[in-house]
């Protein structure tokens, strides 16, 4: 068994050759993607041009659904780097992922903020309603009642305006044919004046922009955070580019007095058509029986949602094989492969999606002689009956080798957007940490994931030693409501601003 296990954790290395090659194949695909529309990494302009430093003010909302759940917050910025936030979380019921139409997923959420606004706000919320009934405006709304609301839909988006976008693709499970194509805030707005909420969509936000949004105004530097990143269920980054190197045309206004725009690289596409992505049995696998085949193939190989099934599909080829002794029940003579396991019939492994990578965390986390965390862990969420020392350390081996090679191709994107925006060789800030903030349960969560990742951005030419000691890896928690109320308050200004 643990040769097995060996040999298998050896497909999923990814060498300090490799990841070199990923770092120029990465800028080689950015360029491509500032030039011209339909390339893989998307590279998509979201008209925001500048970074916050800490001063803005005000009360906000945001929504934001695209992680692990839908949230609603109201945000309080108080002007100092600091803010409080107020928050409501739910998951997404799993049939609305996959609604008939996309009205139904945007009913849910407006039904969820009019709940939040009751529950947190309800002073302002009757005051708005009292005034509704007395002032007839065609949906009543009345300007200094409503909160202006920072939309955090974190899907491929073509961003028209700071509150337009239409949805590209659906990403992490998602799949609502019909919203491809539609703006979503409009759809938003819609179901929210259904409701007659004192709320106005005011921006449409990547999870990542508000991400480095948010890094930005907490921890103001000379020049801001250069890159926002998502290690959660999905993967992405928002990094800030110079506007004369974006030459695809863009349609919406905006700002060109900093020179600079922040991209939404949409990098969970990165290499979809694998010129240097590394392509194991089971990638292929779980890529052929994902919704989405041939797309978001670098998501697949770093995200939380991919690595649990990335795992369980190798857990469940070794299964079969009858001269490996894991988790195997030594009394049975069953000539079916499920029987001859210690493991529960009904047990989640033997279905898509049906181990979680959270336990991979647990697998890391437990570094005792006999793994009693993770055998523990065996046996509540995966239901396997006393699992053996070797078992744990074979499932401990495979899954550490899965983790190891995410966090290196992590490294990958990061490096080479270190390397696009200059950030290590620029004059101005050669006494700054290169700032990025992260966010997302895998970063989070999953042990030695951020030094794993300095571990191999060491070894990329134009980084090196001196230039992974620069750069600073910190997590913006809850980053993105903050990042979203942060952009309606700009384009809060934008409208003040209109004549
Ligand atoms: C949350 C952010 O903290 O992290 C979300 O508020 C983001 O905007 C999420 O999408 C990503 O993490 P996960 O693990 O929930 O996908
Ligand atoms: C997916 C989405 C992207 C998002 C990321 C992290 O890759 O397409 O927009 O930023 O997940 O949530």
């Amino acid at each position: 068994l643990e040769a097995e296990a060996k040999a298998i954790s050896a497909k999923f290395d990814y060498t300090d050759e490799d990841v070199n090659k990923g770092v120029q194949e990465f800028l080689r695909q950015m360029s491509e993607g500032l030039e011209k529309d339909g390339t893989s990494l998307s590279q998509i302009p979201t008209y925001v041009t500048a970074v916050p430093n800490g001063t803005e003010k005000g009360l906000y909302m945001a929504v934001d659904l695209g992680g692990t759940n839908f949230r609603v917050c109201s945000i309080n910025l108080n002007g100092d780097s600091t803010f409080h936030l107020t928050y409501t979380k739910v998951a997404i019921p799993k049939e609305l992922m996959v609604a008939k139409t996309a009205e139904e997923l945007f009913a849910f959420l407006a039904q969820q903020i009019e709940l939040f606004l009751r529950t947190h706000h309800e002073e302002q919320f009757e005051k708005h309603l009292r005034r509704r009934m007395t002032i007839s405006s065609p949906v009543g709304f009345v300007d200094e009642d409503v909160f202006r609301l920072g939309f955090t839909f974190s899907f491929p988006i073509q961003q028209l305006g700071i509150n337009k976008g239409t949805l590209i693709r659906w990403t992490k499970g998602f799949d609502i044919p019909d919203a491809i194509g539609k703006d979503v805030c409009a759809l938003l707005q819609k179901e929210i004046d259904k409701l007659h909420l004192p709320v106005k969509v005011a921006a449409l936000v990547n999870d990542t922009v508000g991400t480095l949004m948010a890094r930005s105004y907490t921890s103001p530097g000379k020049s801001g955070a250069i890159l926002g990143a998502i290690f959660g269920t999905g993967t992405n980054g928002a990094y800030i580019e110079k506007l004369s190197n974006i030459k695809k045309p863009m349609q919406g206004e905006y700002d060109q007095s900093t020179g600079d725009m922040v991209v939404n690289t949409e990098w969970g596409s990165f290499d979809n058509q694998l010129n240097v992505l590394p392509n194991t049995p089971w990638d292929v696998e779980l890529d052929k029986e994902s919704i989405n085949p041939g797309i978001q193939m670098y998501e697949k190989r770093v995200s939380g949602m991919f690595l649990g099934e990335l795992l369980r599909l190798v857990v469940v080829e070794l299964l079969k094989k009858p001269h490996v002794a894991f988790f195997k029940d030594e009394s049975s003579d069953s000539n079916d492969w499920k029987s001859t396991t210690n493991i529960s019939p009904t047990s989640s492994l033997y279905s898509q999606w049906g181990l979680d990578t959270a336990i991979m965390s647990v697998a890391a986390a437990d570094n005792t002689p006999e793994l009693v965390t993770l055998r523990q862990e065996l046996e509540t969420t995966l239901h396997v009956y006393a699992p053996s020392l070797e078992d744990a350390q074979a499932f401990k081996a495979i899954a550490g080798a899965i983790g190891r090679r995410a966090a290196r191709l992590a490294a990958v994107a990061i490096a080479a957007i270190v390397l696009q925006t200059g950030s290590l060789t620029n004059p101005e800030t050669a006494d700054e940490p290169v700032d990025i903030g992260v966010d997302g349960s895998l970063v989070e969560y999953y042990p030695y994931f951020r030094d794993m990742i300095y571990e191999a951005l060491r070894v990329i030419e134009g980084v090196g030693e001196e230039g992974a000691k620069r750069i600073r890896i910190g997590i913006a928690k809850d980053g993105s409501g903050v990042g979203a109320a942060l952009i309606a308050l700009v384009a809060a200004g934008m409208e003040k601003a209109e004549p």
